[in-house]
């Protein structure tokens, strides 16, 4: 189907066109002629934005995994389906052909059933980066179970947090994990937050280290044993459309967590569609996605898309300075990766090292290169562009997020001319729309605002689990009729856009969404703590990073303010992770606060971020001179 595949600027602007005049006919026809149906829909799409409700492909029946694995084994069985890079650089690393996929999944899912999991059920994961991670999503997706991955790197009280909101009946993990030169303890830290999450009526624990791990009977099982007696084979439940596929958490502004729940068929065929496009995906690809399968970008750009797409799709135990900071390279040699994707940060930190880690590997098999997560810096995009797409792959920046499934805004390879800093133009059937603060829509170009979408796309997330009226405040309330992103973005005089950041209390570290809400409220449970306010401030490697003001109960307490620090952090390492620890925390006697009781982030974000600036008026200040104090005192 000639659609399918984007191959000219000129035929982009046909198919979006047509996408945006006739969404119904275009995503109708895509939907039509590249996947498996048992059942075809009986409408394309119906909905409702004000409701937040989307219907995608109404009444289609499926397995996406039918669509992942089955329907490539007669013309691909014996191709590669996932490379496993383990961690450790003495470890071979692993092949799996789609026929070993099929066998693997079949196992798992059949165990599964075994176990008493069900169509519905919810199913955490919470392992590394390894193969059995992959199993065990499409194990769940074959029999219609849900699964909620948490990344490996959250701490027992988030782990069972996000259990206890979905109910979770069974939890995958494994006894430890490999990362760089540590191991993280998985099972110790599962053990944990089982204490507090008594949803759980089983564990299967998959043997990654070897290390010493406490089982408890009855609970607890090691999941080899048990697939050795599975069977090799195994039926795939048929799915309506709008099953739900998985949950997915995200941090907020505010509260706890937010678990965006995708479906079926929608998330099938936009992730399968985009991953082809913007990957410029052809036969005999490999492909690697650097990112934890922990995060969004993980389930649709290492897992679902590539596989969709009949692809061979790395998986990457360990991080870019392990043994060395020529890590990527190496791998990039060793598998003739021709599509690389990876973030911001990573890019940023390797190219603080010297240049000779990168020169000398042959990078020539790469076609296309990728970064996601955050904004790309113009030094970061000439360095990727430079040393590792060698000036001859695009560059695409791909802008997205968990609510959103899969990518809305990025240049097509060979189609789109990049522009450094520009994630440019919207995917056939994405409308990008710019917001004033007063809710009118910016027409003009060359002007910022609130970017928000216009009309659905079939992989927009169908609620947050447990709580629709969330879904609605959150994303659908502020600019009605519109879903509204929660970034800010400028659209240049040709229409290209180019995200500028949060303009809500997320602040992206390193990749990585942290709701400031959150980490205050842990910061606040400290004895010593009376109140605290977080704010992101710029930071060569990370994007943004953490700066901590913090009120405490006793003035007499400053003396163990190193302590303090220590403490501070070691909770929030505790309660959310180490991803979410504060880089710098100033004590304070006080917050610039309204007459109304709210905090005046933007006056502590111009002192974390350290510049002269004027705070403009502030005379809405209880106490005005607390500001002239913090700015002082800044660590
Ligand atoms: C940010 C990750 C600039 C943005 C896929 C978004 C980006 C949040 C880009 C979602 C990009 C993601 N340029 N900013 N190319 N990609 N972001 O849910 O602020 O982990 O709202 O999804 O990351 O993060 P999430």
């Amino acid at each position: 189907m000639s659609n399918y595949s984007i191959k000219s600027l000129e035929q982009y602007f046909r198919v979006y066109r047509r996408s945006v005049e006739k969404p119904k006919k275009f995503w109708g026809e895509i939907a039509e002629n590249n996947f498996t149906w048992f059942q075809k829909w009986d409408k394309v799409i119906e909905f409702d934005m004000q409701k937040a409700s989307f219907t995608w492909f109404r009444n289609a029946k499926l397995n996406i995994t039918k669509n992942c694995i089955d329907r490539h084994l007669a013309s691909n069985g014996d191709k590669n389906a996932i490379i496993f890079e383990p961690n450790n650089p003495g470890e071979a690393p692993r092949y799996y052909t789609y026929n070993q996929l099929y066998v693997e999944v079949s196992k798992m899912a059949n165990l599964l059933r075994e176990q008493g999991i069900e169509k519905g059920d919810r199913v955490c994961i919470y392992l590394p980066m390894i193969p059995e991670l992959a199993f065990s999503m499409l194990a769940c997706a074959r029999i219609g179970a849900i699964h909620s991955v948490v990344f490996a790197g959250f701490s027992a009280n988030a782990l069972s947090t996000r259990i206890n909101d979905s109910t979770c009946k069974m939890l995958i993990t494994s006894d430890g994990g490999f990362r760089g030169s540590k191991t993280i303890d998985l099972k110790k830290i599962a053990d944990e937050a089982l204490d507090n999450s008594p949803t759980i009526k089983k564990v299967l624990v998959v043997n990654r280290t070897g290390q010493e791990v406490t089982m408890r009977e009855g609970r607890d099982y090691w999941l080899q044993p048990l697939l050795d007696n599975a069977s090799a084979t195994s039926q795939a439940e048929v799915m309506d459309a709008e099953d739900p596929l998985f949950i997915l958490y995200t941090s907020g502004s505010t509260g706890k967590p937010k678990g965006m729940l995708h479906t079926n068929a929608g998330y099938m065929v936009y992730t399968a569609y985009t991953f082809k496009n913007i990957f410029h995906y052809r036969s005999d690809d490999i492909y690697w996605c650097t990112a934890d399968i922990g995060w969004i970008t993980g389930h649709s750009y290492i897992l679902y898309g590539p596989l969709l797409n009949g692809s061979t799709t790395v998986i990457f135990e360990g991080t870019p300075s392990y043994p060395s900071y020529s890590r990527f390279w190496e791998v990039i040699q060793k598998h003739k990766v021709s599509q690389f994707y990876t973030s911001p940060t990573a890019i940023r930190s390797l190219a603080k090292e010297k240049i000779e880690y990168v020169q000398g590997f042959t990078l020539d098999s790469l076609k296309v290169i990728g970064s996601v997560g955050e904004p790309i810096n113009e030094e970061a995009w000439h360095w990727y562009n430079d040393h590792v797409g060698n000036k001859k792959c695009p560059l695409v920046d791909t802008w997205w997020q968990t609510e959103t499934g899969g990518i809305l805004i990025s240049a097509i390879p060979f189609v789109t001319p990049t522009k450094p800093t520009y994630a440019s133009l919207p995917f056939p059937g994405i409308k990008p729309v710019l917001m004033d603060d007063l809710r009118n829509e910016i027409k003009e170009n060359q002007k910022s605002g609130n970017l928000c979408i216009e009309y659905p796309w079939p992989a927009i997330a169908r609620t947050i689990w447990g709580d629709h009226q969330r879904y609605i405040d959150t994303y659908f309330t502020k600019f009605p009729g519109k879903y509204f992103t929660g970034d800010g973005a400028l659209r240049d005089e040709v229409g290209y856009y180019r995200i500028t950041g949060r303009v809500d209390d997320v602040i992206i570290v390193s990749g990585h969404n942290m709701g400031t809400a959150p980490i205050e409220d842990v910061i606040n449970e400290h004895q010593f703590v009376a109140e605290s306010a977080i704010v992101g401030y710029p930071h060569d490697i990370k994007g943004n990073a953490l700066y901590g003001f913090v009120v405490l109960k006793e003035t007499g307490l400053w003396r163990d303010r190193n302590n303090l620090i220590k403490e501070i952090n070691q909770l929030i390492t505790d309660q959310i992770g180490p991803i979410a620890k504060l880089d710098k925390i100033q004590f304070v006697t006080g917050l610039p606060k309204t007459r109304s009781g709210k905090i005046m982030r933007r006056i502590l974000r111009i002192i974390a971020e350290g510049e002269e600036s004027d705070f403009g008026d502030i005379t809405t200040l209880v106490d005005p001179e607390i500001v002239e104090e913090i700015r002082r005192e800044k660590v």
